[in-house]
């Protein structure tokens, strides 16, 4: 690293935001889209707050164009988004919709002429409802399905993508999609059924990043998006540093069986090592389903970057015995609308540990702030509190950089406000203000600082 990358972000730093199809693009069934376990659970009484669906979510299907406007107004580089799986391909497996892929071969178009690079996520969480109804990722059939899917996108796209990710947050669409029940498709499963959904959803990732790296028309670049459970040091004394790497990579026995695939390793060991880590071995035990040498060896492919999707942490430190105490924080403490804590040095920690762990470069995947936004009486949408959110936690990141952690990119989340799913449209996380009646966008006054620091490669920070 030359000096001046050592004093802030890297040069080719990629200054991006992050959405998802269900969240935005609205147009639930039209041009020959099939139904997703999303547009099922939205069906449900109750599922969602206040009954809210994204049938029409930002309708961003139909104001693509005004969309990539804004991305401009936002300053970005990059723009990561997923790609529906049943507007692509509706019935999940079998007969390929060209209209679903010609509205992604529009949008990739026009980014491009924007100058704005596309970062691809193939899984973020609309799952096929007609592969539900076979049984979804309990399916062993499914990480087949997931690699048919994955070579239609491929073949289509990657003459002008290069960045991709597989899945979106495993921990959460199994966690609270099959364990806890809050996220489609809505299961309550028993430990044995989460874990064997889970190892299929590895072997997806395994066989899609394979696809990726053989059949790719210009070189890939994949990683994947778990989320960073994040727990890091009140201090930067070594016993609590410690103290916070291994609560943060440790899988612990918990009375509450929901909280046991809410980790870091039980995904990210498998993807980058080829192993599932020994705790979460010895704690699920005879819960495991059977797994093979040759399922870990796909699993484990090579990949060049590791993402993570961080937004909150725990702070620790090491207790008389050297074990993580959790640090409480004082009443008061700054929070967001969803009541997460704001904690900026959740994300130097965060990506430190993950790099020092898997010795890949990081990209922050997805990062920021829900706060209760609308348009003032000025016509204007001051949003000061993500402001400060993102200095600070830009600051933090910058620190990680500086103190050795390789940190590739940042996207935030995200362009707009969109649908947060159980949440419906409470929880507003965008750079632009969505009114949900008209559909009428405003960018926030986030949206012109967010800019100039992807003008300046963060120097006005
Ligand atoms: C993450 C999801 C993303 C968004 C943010 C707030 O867990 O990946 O779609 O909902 O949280």
């Amino acid at each position: 690293m030359t000096t001046d990358a050592i004093k802030g972000f890297p040069k080719d730093f990629r200054w991006g935001a992050a959405t998802a199809s269900y969240q935005i693009e609205g147009a639930k069934d039209e041009d020959g889209k099939g139904p997703s376990v999303w547009d099922m659970v939205c069906r449900q009484p109750g599922f969602v707050w206040e009954g809210h669906t994204g049938d029409v979510a930002c309708d961003h299907y139909h104001r693509l164009e005004e969309d990539i406007q804004l991305m401009k107004a936002c300053g970005l580089r990059a723009y990561r988004f997923s790609l529906s799986w049943p507007r692509i391909i509706p019935d999940g497996n079998g007969t390929v919709n060209e209209a679903g892929l010609a509205f992604y071969d529009r949008l990739i178009d026009a980014l491009l002429e924007a100058d704005i690079e596309p970062w691809i996520t193939l899984f973020h969480w609309d799952y096929p409802y007609a592969l539900f109804c076979q049984g979804g990722w309990l399916n062993p059939r499914s990480p087949e399905w997931f690699e048919d899917y994955t070579r239609v996108v491929v073949k289509r796209y990657s003459d002008r993508v290069r960045h991709w990710f597989t899945l979106n947050e495993p921990q959460c669409f199994i966690g609270f999609g099959h364990d806890v029940g809050s996220h489609a498709p809505g299961l309550r499963l028993g430990l044995s059924e989460v874990l064997l959904a889970g190892h299929h959803t590895l072997l997806a990732h395994g066989r899609a990043a394979q696809i990726l790296r053989a059949e790719a028309r210009t070189p890939a670049q994949i990683g994947w998006a778990p989320v960073g459970c994040i727990t890091f040091p009140a201090t930067d004394r070594p016993e609590d540093v410690e103290a916070a790497r291994k609560e943060m990579f440790d899988i612990k026995a918990s009375s509450d069986p929901h909280n046991n695939v809410f980790n870091n390793t039980w995904w990210g060991d498998p993807v980058v090592f080829g192993r599932y880590p020994e705790d979460g071995l010895r704690i699920f035990g005879s819960a495991m389903p059977r797994v093979t040498e040759a399922d870990m060896q796909l699993i484990a492919q090579p990949l060049d970057f590791y993402g993570g999707n961080i937004y909150c942490g725990s702070t620790v430190r090491a207790g008389a015995d050297g074990e993580a105490e959790h640090v409480e924080t004082t009443p008061g403490h700054p929070l967001t609308l969803y009541g997460w804590k704001c904690k900026p040095e959740t994300l130097r920690w965060g990506v430190r540990f993950l790099y020092e762990r898997y010795n890949l470069p990081i990209v922050v995947t997805e990062n920021g702030i829900s706060c209760m936004d609308w348009v003032m009486e000025d016509g204007a949408v001051h949003d000061p509190q993500r402001i400060d959110y993102l200095s600070r936690h830009l600051k933090a990141l910058r620190q990680a950089i500086t103190e050795g952690a390789d940190v590739r990119g940042y996207f935030h989340w995200s362009l707009m406000d969109n649908f947060e799913w159980s949440e419906g449209y409470k929880q507003r996380f965008g750079l632009v203000h969505v009114d949900f009646g008209t559909l009428q966008r405003t960018p926030k006054d986030s949206a012109s600082w967010y800019a100039e620091v992807c003008r300046t490669n963060g120097a006005n920070l």
